[in-house]
């Protein structure tokens, strides 16, 4: 064999060694996720705070005054999060994913708080010393006052308020070195509009017609992609992607109809937004003639997808408008939420997602799981499905668990507890969960045999 050929027989078997045994391309990102409203305390005004404040609309009764005070004590969780310095407990972790609070950046439209995004540049710099990688969002369900009294998501308005928001604050950290890299402009667009407009449970309360949901998504669509060109002008550097909720939905039964309600509701629900992002128009194929399409140029306007998985849904057809029912998954163990625990629909949605042939970050997964009877096994399972999807050639660049820290779940209040850390809210002391420890156990093992390989965004 010629030295050559030994050369490459062995990077083959290198690769292939690596390859089966050990997925996960470095950099690859563990990460933990959160949101400003859940989390910082001290809210600005925004339709959120107005909406936790209102008697009846937060089942425990609960409001995110306080939430868990990351505002003030984002050092203390980033050093929780971040690479192991010694005494204190630390994750291990490299990235990190929070959310801006526009309402804090821009209270009045075109008024920018200087303070407000110097407090973010802060937080990002602690997230650099403790060692992670910040993952921002630029909107995390929470609007200013003056965005939700113009008429919110369904304002024409809309699409540009909001994209001259996502400038001012990419202007900003590229006049501070460029700090931050990725970013995610909406979190979760599909949820905001069925929670929001169809089901009534969160701001603005509306009680309406898909349709009405379909033109929220339609309309944050064309915000992201009016967003993503003015923030790639304001740094060429940034990656932009969106934070998406994905929900799997198969038939209850084994019959045509069931079958054709869960396909309808993938789409309405799952893809709407994504494939206006993508493709321009939310509808492929022949029914595109039927279909809003934008104007505006997708090309170039997302480079990673960001996935929050939690669970799956069972559909069935009924003959009673809307002609759908959506129940819970049946498996045998629940969270305490009552979602089921179901690993495999990470598999699904991240097959799903890999059609849309870009990178693809979990943005969010994780479990309710207040005595952290589950949290360890389902963290192992989840991994092990991503796992396999890597080894199956899906690009899969990171993993966030939703959360750190326990902190306020909408409208559930503060009674649902995500959190690796539990936080007692009398005192504001994180006291990290057993399962924080399995987690910190994954990371370093996988990091302990990460290969270097080069990532290429394509657009
Ligand atoms: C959402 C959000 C998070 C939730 C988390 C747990 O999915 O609603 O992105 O804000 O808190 O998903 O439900």
């Amino acid at each position: 064999m010629s030295t050559l050929m030994r050369k490459i027989t062995f990077a083959f078997l290198i690769a292939y060694f690596f390859g089966t045994t050990i997925c996960f391309a470095d950099p690859f990102y563990w990460g933990v996720a959160s949101a400003a409203f859940q989390v910082e305390g001290s809210p600005a005004d925004s339709d959120w705070k107005i909406w936790t404040h209102t008697p009846g609309k937060i089942e425990d009764g609960t409001n995110a005054d306080r939430a868990t005070d990351f505002w003030n004590r984002y050092d203390e969780d980033f050093q929780l999060a971040g690479k192991t310095d010694g005494e204190s407990p630390s994750l291990g972790a490299n990235a990190f994913r929070i959310s801006l609070a526009w309402e804090r950046i821009e209270p009045e439209k075109g008024k920018f708080s200087e303070d407000a995004l110097n407090h973010y540049l802060e937080m990002v710099k602690s997230m650099r010393q403790h060692g992670l990688e910040p993952f921002l969002t630029l909107h995390h369900f929470a609007f200013p006052l003056w965005v939700a009294k113009g008429g919110g998501p369904l304002a024409d308005s809309f699409p540009n308020d909001f994209a001259e928001y996502a400038e001012k604050v990419v202007q900003f950290f590229a006049q501070h070195g460029s700090p931050v890299h990725f970013w995610m402009t909406f979190n979760e667009p599909n949820v905001l509009a069925y929670e929001g407009y169809i089901y009534g449970e969160w701001p603005p309360g509306e009680k309406g017609p898909t349709q009405e949901a379909l033109k929220v998504q339609f309309n944050l669509a064309q915000a992201h992609l009016l967003a993503a060109h003015k923030m790639k002008i304001a740094d060429p550097t940034s990656k932009v992607g969106i934070a998406l909720h994905w929900r799997v939905f198969q038939p209850k039964r084994k019959n045509f109809l069931d079958a054709r309600v869960a396909t309808v509701l993938d789409f309405l629900f799952n893809r709407y937004f994504l494939n206006t992002i993508v493709k321009g128009s939310p509808c492929t194929s022949l029914i595109q003639m039927f279909c809003a399409k934008t104007k505006i140029s997708t090309a170039g306007a997302l480079d990673f997808i960001g996935v929050n998985y939690y669970s799956r849904s069972l559909a069935s057809f009924t003959v009673k408008a809307p002609y759908y029912v959506v129940e819970e998954g049946t498996g045998p163990h629940k969270n305490d939420l009552g979602w089921e625990i179901y690993p495999e629909g990470l598999g699904i949605a991240l097959k799903d997602l890999s059609d849309y042939k870009k990178s693809i970050v979990i943005t969010e997964n994780g479990i309710a799981d207040h005595a952290d009877r589950w949290r360890s096994s389902f963290l192992l399972d989840h991994i092990k499905v991503l796992k396999e999807a890597q080894r199956s050639g899906i690009d899969v660049m990171g993993y966030f668990y939703w959360s750190l820290t326990d902190n306020f779940e909408w409208a559930r209040g503060l009674k649902a507890n995500f959190g690796l850390v539990e936080i007692r809210y009398d005192t504001f002391k994180r006291i990290p969960r057993p399962s924080f420890y399995t987690y910190q156990k994954i990371i370093k093992d996988s990091q302990a045999k990460s290969v270097s390989l080069e990532r290429s965004f394509g657009n």
